[in-house]
């Protein structure tokens, strides 16, 4: 598990069972099985297919896989159904493929995306996400001069114009310097609606 989401479980989960959570630009987290585990049901939506195969294999999982009907992508979906992987392009995932989120774990996701995407993205996810959704972000900060990403920076301020219906709040800071050889702070932020 992140040390983030770990550190933010109750935050996120918010006392709730059987919740609903969007994994944008998932990978292959382990967070996901972890989830799962806790009796939530997880999506994950990500382009890249060996990152599913590898997910289930490592995560000794069985799994179905399918085509997607009305989108160029695949379906993986773990046999109790409680973790739904879909290979495609985030971008042309809508509301009607799993309906709405009671929460989002945003981890190296917004900040990987193009910097011309961000509205796209950001539009996107506000539409999938239900009234109750707890929407948490982890994005890395450093000196851009130093390293150009991705990683991109996002600030909270670029959070508030992408998400100018939620008020945002920062509330932890990690630092992960260690991983990209200059000054780099992780910043957790949470958007309330
Ligand atoms: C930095 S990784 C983060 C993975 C994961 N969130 C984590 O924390 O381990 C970014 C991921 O975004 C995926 N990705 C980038 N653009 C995408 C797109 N347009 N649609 C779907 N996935 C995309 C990549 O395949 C990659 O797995």
């Amino acid at each position: 598990m992140h040390i983030s989401l770990e550190r933010h479980l109750d935050k996120f989960i918010a006392g709730r069972t059987g919740v609903k959570v969007l994994f944008p630009l998932c990978g292959k987290t382990i967070d996901m099985r972890l989830l799962a585990d806790q009796g939530h049901y997880v999506v994950g939506v990500d382009i890249a297919e060996r990152a599913f195969q590898e997910f289930f294999i490592e995560q000794n999982l069985e799994y179905t896989e399918e085509q997607l009907k009305n989108v160029d992508g695949k379906l993986f979906k773990s046999m109790d159904g409680r973790i739904k992987l879909y290979c495609m392009d985030f971008y042309l995932f809508t509301k009607e493929m799993e309906g709405h989120f009671n929460a989002i774990w945003d981890h190296a996701s917004v900040v990987a995306i193009n910097i011309e995407d961000r509205i796209k993205y950001s539009q996107l996810i506000q539409e999938v996400m239900s009234p109750d959704c707890k929407y948490i972000i982890s994005a890395i900060q450093y000196d851009t001069s130093k390293l150009p990403g991705p990683p991109h920076n996002v600030s909270e301020n670029d959070l508030k114009e992408l998400f100018p219906n939620f008020s945002v709040q920062q509330f932890d800071e990690i630092d992960r310097s260690y991983m990209y050889k200059v000054h780099g702070i992780l910043k957790i932020f949470k958007l309330n609606g």
